[in-house]
């Protein structure tokens, strides 16, 4: 159960690293229930990295991140904020879908924890932007409240990082709801510190 602690720093690339992580099965039940290893996308040379919190089903079939319907939402907010995809990086806090979607368990989230710590190093991202709860209390710890912190400048690593709502937020909450507004301003935050 600990292997992923250890082969995750020896990921000299992130093409190592997706190497490693495809093959994991720390987590048994999402090893067994799961049809692809959501690892993330990097653009060589992305500057910015997103955080979200897991894949969903869509993802899950796809093997990339943020392809469903948090996905499209996401990809007009990027492009509304001038922040072209060739730049941004995404990866989640859990490289595998919960079954039915539910909230990843802290246990997954610490099992998981050692590849997404080595991708922002192999990124070195000028900001990082985390989507949600999940990802804003795997960054920033656990009990951060993304209703107090988010669209503020936090620090991650010695990085710059703002949390904002999840793109699903915004669905839920509908078009004049507060958590669109807050992606708008929060991402165009974002593209400012990678200016
Ligand atoms: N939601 C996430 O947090 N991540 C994805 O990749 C898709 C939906």
């Amino acid at each position: 159960a600990d292997w992923p602690a250890k082969a995750a720093p020896t990921a000299a690339t992130w093409d190592d690293l997706v190497a490693l992580a495809v093959r994991c099965t720390a987590c048994a039940e999402l090893a067994a229930t799961r049809t692809t290893v959501v690892v993330g996308v990097y653009p060589p040379g992305a500057d910015v990295l997103l955080i979200g919190e897991a894949p969903g089903a869509q993802e899950d079939a796809a093997g990339v991140p943020f392809v469903g319907k948090a996905g499209q939402l996401l990809d007009a907010l990027l492009a509304e904020a001038g922040l072209e995809r060739g730049r941004v990086a995404i990866a989640n806090v859990l490289k595998c879908r919960p079954p039915g979607n539910r909230k990843p368990r802290r246990s997954e989230m610490e099992r998981c924890r050692p590849w997404l710590a080595r991708q922002i190093e192999l990124v070195d991202p000028l900001v990082i932007c985390t989507l949600g709860g999940t990802a804003t209390e795997w960054a920033l710890g656990r009990g951060t409240r993304i209703t107090a912190v988010r669209g503020t400048e936090q620090a991650y690593a010695g990085r710059p990082l703002i949390p904002t709502y999840h793109p699903s937020a915004a669905i839920r909450f509908g078009p004049q709801g507060a958590p669109l507004a807050a992606l708008r301003e929060d991402l165009a935050q974002v593209a400012d510190l990678a200016r």
